[in-house]
This record gives C-alpha cells, structure tokens and sequence, in this order.
C-alpha cells in the first residue's frame, strides 16, 4: 500500500498545473536557458538597450502563445513563419538555428512556455516595408 501510495505521489508530481508532463517542462526550461531566449523576449530592467518590442513568448491567450497548438509553434520554429502560416519572423529571432531543434526539444520548450504564466504584452508590428520583408523572405 505504502508502495502504491508513493507511485501515486510521483504521478501526481509529474505533473504540471495545467496536467503538463514535468519531466518535458524542466527540459524545456534548460532549452529556453541554453537558447537564451530570455536575452530578448525579457526586458532587463537595468539596461534601457535591451528593451526590445519583440513578442514575449508566454502563453496570454490575447499577446502570447495561449492560442497556438503545438503544431503550430514547432511549424513557427522550423519555417521561421509565425503560427507556421503567417508573416515572417524577422532578425533577431534566430529560428533558423532554432529549427535544428529536435521535434521532442521543441515540444519541451512549448510545454515550458505553457506551464508559466501569462502576462499581456501588446508588441507594435516591425517597422519595416512589406518590400523589405519579401525581400528578407526571398533570400532565406
Ligand atoms: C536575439 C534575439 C532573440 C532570441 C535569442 C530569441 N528571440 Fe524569439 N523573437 C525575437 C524577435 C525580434 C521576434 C519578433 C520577430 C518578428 O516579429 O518579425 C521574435 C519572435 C518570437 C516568437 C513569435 C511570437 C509572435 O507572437 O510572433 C516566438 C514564439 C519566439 N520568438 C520564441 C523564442 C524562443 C522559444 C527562443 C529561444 C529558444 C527565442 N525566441 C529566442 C528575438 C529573439
């Protein structure tokens, strides 16, 4: 019974609030710190410079990746397209060194954005031509 009762506990641990898998959310935690995206998508507060309007990945339904699958966030890391469809995703975003990420890496990393929590950031669209961005787009 005791056995049981610890089997459960370490099922219970497993698990995220939001029913996700630990183990893939402490992975995804360590990627996100290797891939140091937080040098960009984190404003530091010390350093006026480094306060970028990039999208901060957390997962707002409204600013985040709350609405995206997935699907569609390793779509975005391997196409460089965001939600896998959209617009191009502009330097300094490096998805084209993120896209040699496993599918299991990147499924880490989004169950790590999903387990923290939301905060609404409404980031301004790049001021950049449309030319510009079709330009980037041809020369990928
Ligand atoms: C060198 C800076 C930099 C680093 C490092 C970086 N990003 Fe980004 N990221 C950006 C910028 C800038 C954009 C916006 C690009 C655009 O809109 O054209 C962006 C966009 C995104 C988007 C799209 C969000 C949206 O709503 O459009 C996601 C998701 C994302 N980054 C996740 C990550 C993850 C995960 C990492 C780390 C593995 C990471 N980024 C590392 C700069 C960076």
């Amino acid at each position: 019974m005791i056995v049981r009762l610890a089997t459960l506990a370490l099922l219970v641990a497993c698990h995220g609030a939001d029913g996700g898998d630990m183990s893939a959310i402490g992975r995804g935690q360590q990627l996100v710190t290797v891939g140091g995206c937080g040098e960009c998508h984190t404003p530091r507060k010390l350093d006026p410079a480094r306060h970028m309007p990039v999208p901060d990945p957390t997962p707002d339904n409204e600013t985040g990746l709350g609405t995206w699958s997935e699907a569609e966030f390793i779509a975005t890391m391997r196409n460089g397209h965001r939600k896998g469809k959209e617009r191009v995703m502009l330097p300094p975003m490096p998805w084209q060194n993120l896209a040699a990420m496993s599918d299991e890496d990147l499924r880490a990393v989004y169950a790590y954005l999903r387990s923290i929590p939301p905060i609404k950031n409404r980031v301004p669209e790049p001021k950049v031509s449309a030319q510009a961005i079709a330009a980037f787009e041809r020369r990928l």
